[in-house]
């Protein structure tokens, strides 16, 4: 598929998100403090949009149980949630930052 543009690099300030959704997936744009990331949408303990959460330095924070997520690795960092969602490789060009929703990041976990 190759990598897509989903928006400009200046739509988002620091800890803000944009849900974005590419041939079926769910996924979230994040711009924490140390760039862009994009990881899935949907919680993985009970399916929950992770747009209702919040960024917290390098991490987002699930609102419904309060788990959080490494968006680089998607690792949970605290229970319940135990499985990763996946985080997708990005590149910043020409001012927009596009994202390869075949690949994820190198250390994240693949679920496809
Ligand atoms: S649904 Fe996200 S922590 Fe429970």
């Amino acid at each position: 598929m190759g990598f897509i543009a989903i928006a400009t690099t200046d739509e988002l300030a620091v800890d803000e998100m944009k849900a974005v959704e590419l041939d079926g997936h769910r996924l979230l744009l994040v711009r924490a403090k140390d760039g862009f990331y994009v990881v899935d949408e949907m919680c993985t303990h009970e399916d929950y949009s992770l747009a209702l959460g919040c960024i917290e330095g390098r991490r987002i924070k699930c609102s419904l149980h309060g788990s959080y997520f490494d968006l680089a690795t998607g690792e949970p960092d605290e229970e319940p949630a135990d499985e990763a969602i996946c985080s997708y490789q990005v590149k910043i060009e020409d001012g927009q930052v596009w994202i390869d929703p075949t690949q994820t990041r190198s250390e994240s976990h693949s679920r496809r």
